[in-house]
């Protein structure tokens, strides 16, 4: 998948539109998803790949509740922990069987759901992807995702601001770099938004990464599971930091960073100061991490939000509008897929509560 920079004509239209007062709803490029409309308690099939971060479980609950709420029937499915493309296929399949209006997946596997959403296509159903892009099809109509690209650059940036508050007196730092399962098309796009701010002070020699691991085929943490990212970095402690200090890790998500974590302390790198860890999800068990300074950094993806803007499109589509799409940024290798970005926001102690001010348990965890 490449993501490419919002094109001047669609920044244009936006411009146009703000001038004559139009929403923008109705402005996707044409071709995409045409909503015909359908009835109050037609079948909406959500599948989500597996619950190995907070995020994908806090989802199932709310597009249950919210889908449920708008009128319509529910079936949320997800591939089982143990997460198979082929699972994921199987249920999208049936979806499909069942007679799904919409299906919003959060693909496993970003190259594997051709022929699902196909026949998804041809039954005349709408195709979403969910947080994750489905790639390699023209059979996706919509994506709804934060921005993971920014996602990827504000991780980039934390790294190197959290270095330099906490060793002020280098003037370069010891990384390693992780990123996360290569199934996930996600994975790449966090990675080079990090990059973009990280390559340039490798390449200056502010930082140096001791393992020489910087491909993304080297980094990648293999489904997302945090035991692969705790026997990598144990591996690359033993190997090179003898002697060694470390001063930061880049890791993609929450999930890693605790487990990176671990594997810091055990190895005796956690003092006389800890390193620079950054993550994402926000998830429960990182933030008293984050208020004591054991994990840097977060980002705040609200997952309520994220489903809210989902089944806005379900109801936008129910009523046989076109969904409101705010960039032409993603390119799925096929075509670009009309899409609905939030904005992201980094978290680290200092914002922390503030962040959660609209979240009553992760706000209590900053107390
Ligand atoms: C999501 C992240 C999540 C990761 C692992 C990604 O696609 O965007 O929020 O941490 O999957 O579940």
């Amino acid at each position: 998948m490449r993501k490419f920079a919002i094109t001047t004509v669609a920044i244009a239209g936006v411009a146009l539109m703000a001038l004559s007062g139009c929403s923008s709803r109705g402005a996707t490029p044409s071709g995409s998803g045409a909503a015909a409309g359908f009835k109050a308690g037609s079948t909406i099939g959500v599948s989500l790949p597996d619950k190995t971060s907070e995020n994908w479980v806090l989802a199932g609950q709310l597009f249950t509740d919210a889908i449920t709420k708008a009128g319509f029937k529910a079936d949320v499915q997800y591939a089982p922990a143990t997460g198979t493309a082929a699972e994921q296929a199987n249920q999208v399949s049936s979806m499909n069987t069942k007679g799904a209006k919409v299906l919003i997946i959060g693909a496993y596997d970003g190259k594997q759901l051709g022929s699902q959403v196909k026949t998804a296509k041809d039954n005349g159903a709408t195709v979403i992807a969910y947080d994750r892009l489905i790639e390699n099809t023209k059979n996706v109509d919509y994506y709804v995702a934060y921005d993971n690209e920014k996602v990827g650059e504000l991780q980039g940036q934390a790294l190197l601001t959290g270095m330099k508050e906490r060793y002020p007196a280098a003037k370069s730092y010891n990384i390693e770099l992780f990123s996360g399962s290569a199934t996930d098309p996600n994975a790449k796009v966090f990675f080079d938004g990090a990059m973009k701010i990280l390559q340039p002070k490798i390449d200056d020699k502010t930082l140096k990464v001791v393992s020489g691991q910087t491909a993304i085929t080297q980094t990648a943490t293999p489904d997302w599971k945090p035991e692969n990212a705790q026997t990598r970095m144990d591996t690359l402690l033993a190997a090179n930091y003898s002697g060694t200090e470390l001063n930061g890790v880049l890791s993609p998500n929450d999930t890693l960073a605790r487990a990176i974590i671990t594997s810091i302390k055990a190895a005796g790198k956690a003092t006389p100061v800890m390193p620079v860890v950054t993550g994402q999800d926000s998830e429960a068990a990182s933030i008293p991490l984050i208020m004591t300074g054991e994990q840097y950094s977060t980002i705040n993806k609200d997952t309520t939000k994220l489903v809210a803007q989902a089944v806005q499109m379900v109801k936008d589509l129910a009523a046989g509008k076109k969904p409101q799409t705010n960039s032409t940024a993603y390119n799925n290798g096929v075509k670009v897929v009309p899409t609905y970005l939030l904005p992201p926001e980094l978290v680290t102690k200092a914002n922390a509560a503030e962040s959660y001010k609209n979240n009553a348990k992760l706000e209590a965890l900053t107390k």
